[in-house]
């Protein structure tokens, strides 16, 4: 049986592009904002409640077993056995559907709140299981990893098998900016898996693989020359640009304004651009208001560096 020892818990976690370019379902990093708050309290009567409130609240759940961070707490309480209730409450700051990984921010959030009550018995690698409990319900059980991984380590992350939660977190320069801009219209991450081909050519693998090693090789040796060429994915990317609508007009606006390279953040709508000049990043912001306005359509836009510190405890007592 496990006593919390505090009362009260807060912990963020941060938005994350996954899906780096040729790293579909395999690489992803979190960027500083936006992100989710959960605030966890010690109740006396055991189970797990779970109240949303401010901002992003639509189509979000609140029934425990099926929202992203209840679904996460859910299976701690029945591997730790809680001897008290926890209440949950979520401050959702993004969507859901976004390609910000939000879903995987308030799975992330939850079980790190929800262990400072615990005194932190867990290590993050030990949070990851039932984090990605919740992260399955977004979609339909199939379990990946490049966004759940980055939003609770942090880091450049590459997931090898999430089954196993087996994954390395690279360091990754801080002259290397990333540009996140969100057309506000939803894409579920369940329907877009289902448009992809369930096989691919050998030719198409083989050049997938070429390109996320040169990705994994330019973040390490933080020599980006080659980004243009490898910064997108042959898999998920052809299908998926038809359902954002400015993809075309975004990607022309980044890579003219300099940019190493540009995709779409996880299922999208997001869409992201590597940059290693702050200047460029602003000015490519500025033409991206342009782009959206002139579609009538309300967007955000995100300048950060790659996050390495992940969720993160923000208050306990
Ligand atoms: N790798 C996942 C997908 C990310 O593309 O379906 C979802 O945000």
């Amino acid at each position: 049986m496990s006593r919390f020892k505090y009362s009260y818990a807060r912990a963020f976690a941060p938005a994350s592009v996954s899906n780096v370019g040729p790293g579909f379902d395999v690489i992803g990093f979190p960027i500083d904002e936006p992100g989710d708050y959960i605030e966890a309290f010690t109740r006396p009567s055991k189970g797990v409640t779970l109240r949303i409130i401010a901002g992003e609240t639509n189509n979000v759940t609140a029934r425990v077993d099926m929202n992203t961070a209840g679904k996460a707490v859910l299976a701690m309480e029945e591997a730790l056995a809680f001897e008290q209730g926890v209440e949950l409450v979520l401050h959702k700051q993004m969507p859901i559907g976004s390609g910000l990984g939000s879903s995987a921010a308030s799975a992330a959030a939850a079980v790190c709140a929800v262990n400072a009550l615990l005194e932190y018995p867990l290590s993050k690698h030990e949070l990851l299981p039932f984090a990605l409990e919740g992260e399955a319900l977004t979609s339909n059980g199939i379990k990946h990893g490049d966004n759940i991984v980055p939003a609770l380590l942090g880091g450049f992350c590459i997931v090898r098998d999430i089954e196993t939660y087996s994954y390395v977190t690279l360091p990754v320069k801080d002259d290397l900016l990333c540009l996140v801009v969100h057309p506000h219209i939803v894409i579920e991450t369940a329907f877009a898996r289902g448009i992809l081909p369930k096989e691919i050519s050998m030719k198409l693998a083989v050049k997938q693989s070429a390109n996320a090693a040169l990705l994994v090789a330019g973040i390490l040796t933080g020599d980006y020359t080659l980004f243009k060429e490898i910064v997108h994915d042959e898999l998920a990317e052809p299908f998926r640009k038809k359902l954002i609508p400015g993809y075309e007009e975004a990607k022309l606006a980044c890579m003219q304004n300099g940019a190493l390279g540009f995709s779409i953040s996880g299922s999208g709508p997001s869409l992201f651009a590597f940059f290693d000049d702050p200047a460029k990043a602003e000015k490519t912001s500025v033409t991206l208001t342009g782009v959206f306005e002139g579609l009538q359509m309300g967007y955000s836009v995100y300048i950060s560096k790659v996050n390495k510190q992940g969720a993160k405890v923000v208050e306990v007592r």
